[in-house]
């Protein structure tokens, strides 16, 4: 695919539902008894397949309109071992939650993964789920596939993550549903806490306390989960792309309804606004237990800042955009604390410097730390490998919006897996994007 400059982006739109919300969904509708109905699910291929995933595990699951899903679910215990793999295709989230799920049910199942998945390390979640009881085994090291066999008599466990990581943290908690006693995770840093705000709305029995920067979880397990009504709100981690390519295109404004701001995900809001971003956020308002707001975005001039390593994990999917921001502001943007991004859908640390290099922008990338020097326009021009990394994808095609010689991305399938509409939406808004042979 290829981005050309464009300028003037104007609409009022809706990004699609949050990913990391409406795996929640269908996995904790999966365990209720009786019958959730989701609004506003993302119809992305990762959240497709944890559906597929929940109804070979013996939930039914029935999709009425668009986003508009029902999950009649098998409560705490009941899944039955699946008939054949359970394939995640490019989503951690949902092969690492779902490893939580099947780790105290006493079924056996094989987990697999398309070649990215393959590649992302599993010992974060199978280590703990060991202690509980499950048993994992596999030809590949911690990676995918894996047997997974549950435990038949879990055991609760307490835990402090070593990695700042909400799908560590939402395995185990998944894990502990029917695990008997009290299971505890400690997270040193705040991560974001979607599955402990269902849980309760859901009925579990969850306590949070908070604890230094961070929080301690208690999950007793065994409580009936009752089914909720649940409305997904659009998801920050894809409104960030338009969002971005609003603030460095020049006479823009948009609007971008809706959008989910819960404080473990307002990380690049806030670093945009830091930035000098013009960004209003109006008509807050608590929907499905969650904050959410419209953002008016208009065309700014940006300034680089220091991103501080503490805000990493509420802005973790975030990074490559906000580098293609730092590239289109004046000054230096250094950002630390990122050794995470090695270990995403592709090495994002190094994915996007090759990209923003390719396309004229100096940058330093070190194990954990990158550092853009701001160019006001980038010259574009370059092609950037994506990786299978719908986020580099993304990313790149906001930057050849901005930059003066067009952008290509190699691949732009993967654009699939999160945000299906985003060529669709991005035009829409006036964003001149599409195949390499399409007249410029
Ligand atoms: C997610 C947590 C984050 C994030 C991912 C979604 C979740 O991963 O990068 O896109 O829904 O829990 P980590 O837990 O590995 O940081």
């Amino acid at each position: 695919m290829v981005a050309r400059a464009s300028r003037g982006l104007s609409g009022r739109v809706r990004v699609p539902g949050d990913k990391s919300i409406s795996h929640r969904a269908l996995m904790i509708g999966a365990l209720a008894v009786g019958e959730t109905r989701i609004a506003g699910l993302l119809e992305g291929e990762d959240v497709l397949a944890t559906a597929h995933a929940m109804a070979a595990l013996g939930a039914h699951i029935e999709r009425t309109a668009d986003g508009i899903w029902h999950v009649d679910g098998v409560g705490v215990g009941g899944f039955s071992q699946p008939a054949g793999p359970l394939d995640f295709g490019n989503s951690g989230t949902g092969a690492r939650l779902c490893l939580g799920l099947v780790a105290t049910t006493p079924i056996a199942a094989t987990f697999t993964g398309d070649a990215s998945l393959q590649t992302r390390p599993m010992a974060r979640v199978t280590a703990p789920l060991e202690q509980m009881g499950a048993r994992f085994s596999g030809t590949n090291g911690d990676r995918l596939p894996l047997l997974v066999t549950g435990a038949r008599a879990a055991v609760p466990i307490a835990y402090e993550l070593p990695v700042a990581s909400a799908q560590v943290k939402s395995a185990i908690l998944l894990a502990a549903l029917n695990t008997p006693g009290r299971t505890t995770v400690v997270e040193p840093v705040a991560t974001r806490d979607h599955t402990e705000r269902m849980l309760k709305a859901f009925g579990a029995a969850l306590e949070v306390a908070e604890e230094g920067g961070g929080r301690r979880i208690a999950v007793t397990g065994f409580a009936e989960l009752k089914p909720q009504p649940v409305t997904v709100p659009a998801d920050p981690s894809s409104a960030a792309f338009p969002l971005v390519a609003a603030l460095i295109t020049e006479g823009s404004e948009i609007v971008l309804e809706n959008v989910l701001l819960n404080p473990t995900r307002r990380g690049l809001v806030d670093t945009l606004i830091e930035m000098g971003g013009d960004i209003e956020i109006a008509n807050e308002r608590q929907s499905g237990g969650e904050p959410v707001g419209d953002l008016v975005v208009r065309s700014s001039r940006l300034r680089g800042v220091r991103v501080p390593a503490e805000r990493a994990p509420s802005m973790i999917d975030e990074y490559p955009v906000l580098a293609v921001a730092a590239a289109c502001a004046e000054g230096r943007t250094e950002m630390a604390g990122l050794a995470e991004l090695r270990v995403k859908e592709s090495d994002r640390l190094a994915a996007v410097a090759a990209g923003l290099r390719a396309n004229g922008v100096t940058v330093e990338a070190g194990e954990d730390s990158l550092v853009v020097e701001g160019m006001g326009t980038p010259p574009g021009g370059g092609v950037v490998e994506t990786h299978m990394d719908h986020r580099i994808a993304m990313a790149f095609l906001v930057l050849g919006l901005a930059a003066r010689a067009p952008v290509t991305v190699d691949d732009g399938t993967m654009i699939a897996t999160s945000f299906p509409a985003f060529t669709d939406l991005m035009t829409g808004l006036g964003a001149r994007l599409g195949e390499p042979r399409d007249a410029a």
